[in-house]
């Protein structure tokens, strides 16, 4: 009797991610940075269903080549349609700025189901600091595959021409975040380094965004050294904005998202390991599951 509840409970329980799974929103981070993009998404739009996967054990991608990211990115977004989703966003950097562009003009068209689409997170966060600059000078955070590979100041300048964009690697700040280093004193070192670096490079920055998404989790430590004339700009909520934004304007894809409020925790490390860190970075309670990916 026991054992027959037991197997009806497991059923049950794979079925519940299962039902859950198809339909809902990809979210793909190399690691926990993205769940800062994700509470995001889920405070505008908490009715969706979403689907958030972490490449812990390969994390972090910040200092890996074109090739290893594109790959590991592609790995993540074939899974994520294999479990149904039918949207996928990049809510990372790194690989918005290395895989993406590849993943929507190559392996897209490749699909069976055309139907399939990925997002990233730099042109929602380009289109928004036009307004939000006053000096017309920006700097930008992030990892060294990021500033390495000019996205932002293409983007930006794409928008917005009058705009000087500076960049800066912090090659350390997404480790301190991915250890969970990231509020002890050691973190200050590497912070106000890079800080001081960008300010001196321009010091008519008026904004800096944080171009990685592990970096909001820095935010208290990052506005510490920051003179008050600086606002750091953290890409979360536009994101977000740009998400609504994006299903409102397709409809067909709007309508195959579905809504029961469910979110599913997926990542390549340990379950146990992600769910204390991703309770610590979300406030909340959650349970993961590990997949693997290749
Ligand atoms: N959170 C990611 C980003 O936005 C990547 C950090 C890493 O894995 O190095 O760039």
């Amino acid at each position: 009797m026991m054992k027959r509840f037991r197997i009806r409970e497991r059923f049950l329980y794979q079925y519940r991610f299962i039902m859950l799974k198809a339909g809902s929103i990809g979210v793909f981070d190399s690691g926990y940075g993205g769940l800062t993009i994700l509470s995001e998404i889920q405070s505008l739009m908490p009715e969706y269903d979403y689907c958030y996967l972490g490449d812990n054990s390969r994390a972090p991608y910040g200092s890996r080549s074109f090739d290893i990211v594109y790959e590991f990115t592609r790995q993540a977004v074939l899974r994520l349609f294999e479990m149904g989703c039918n949207l996928v966003v990049l809510a990372c950097n790194t690989a918005s700025a290395k895989a993406l562009r590849t993943i929507q003009q190559k392996d897209l068209p490749l699909l069976i189901n055309t139907d399939k689409r990925v997002l990233g997170v730099i042109r929602p966060t380009a289109e928004i600091v036009g307004s939000i600059t006053k000096s017309r000078h920006v700097g930008i955070l992030g990892t060294t595959g990021t500033i390495q590979s000019e996205s932002y100041p293409i983007e930006i300048n794409k928008l917005f021409p009058d705009i000087q964009v500076t960049g800066e690697a912090c090659p350390m700040w997404a480790p301190l975040v991915e250890n969970r280093e990231y509020q002890n004193e050691g973190a200050d070192y590497f912070i106000k380094k890079n800080l001081d670096n960008i300010l001196s490079k321009d010091p008519q920055i008026d904004t800096l965004i944080l171009g990685c998404t592990h970096y909001p989790l820095l935010l208290d430590k990052i506005k510490s050294f920051l003179p008050d004339s600086v606002t750091a700009l953290a890409q979360g909520e536009y994101v977000a904005r740009s998400l609504q934004n994006y299903l409102y304007r397709h409809p067909d894809m709007e309508a195959v998202c579905t809504k029961n409020a469910a979110t599913g925790y997926f990542t390549t490390e340990s379950p146990q390991k992600f769910s204390e860190a991703a309770t610590i970075f979300l406030n909340k309670k959650i349970d993961a599951e590990r997949i693997t990916l290749e």
